[in-house]
């Protein structure tokens, strides 16, 4: 990671993890700068968010697989977590190409829950992941 974006207290030691994080806090970043600059002309920003999407799914498969490639029961409620943030970003892909979406509340709250998802579920998951390499 040459140039860090997301806040250090989120860093979890795993380092496809955090860099994963990372990429997608600064596509965060890109997105908003993006939706926020132009206004009334979001084909920027919906390119940026539909990549974010994507990514953003593929992290959440990542995560999931690697803790069952080294036999981490995956908990339930951070499960849960990823469908329910990925079905929040889609539904907001939508909105936003539509022009139906609040996109300053959009950006601060997505910030906001990656940040929590990040604390709440992905520090635990990658102290297991480190725990498990660990040798015994
Ligand atoms: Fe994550
Ligand atoms: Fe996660």
């Amino acid at each position: 990671m040459n140039e860090i974006h997301m806040p250090t207290a989120l860093l979890s030691g795993v380092a496809e993890m955090d860099d994963q994080h990372d990429r997608l806090f600064n596509e965060i970043v890109q997105v908003k700068c993006a939706l926020l600059e132009v206004a009334g002309d979001h084909a920027d920003g919906l390119a940026l968010l539909s990549r974010f999407a994507e990514d953003l799914e593929a992290h959440f498969a990542w995560e999931e697989e690697a803790a069952r490639a080294k036999g981490i029961p995956f908990d339930e409620g951070h499960f849960k977590e990823h469908r329910k943030i990925t079905a929040f970003v889609q539904a907001k892909v939508g909105e936003v190409s539509r022009g139906e979406c609040n996109i300053p509340a959009l950006m601060v709250f997505m910030e906001r829950c990656f940040e929590t998802h990040v604390a709440q579920y992905d520090l635990k998951l990658g102290h297991d992941l480190q725990a498990a390499h660990a040798p015994r």
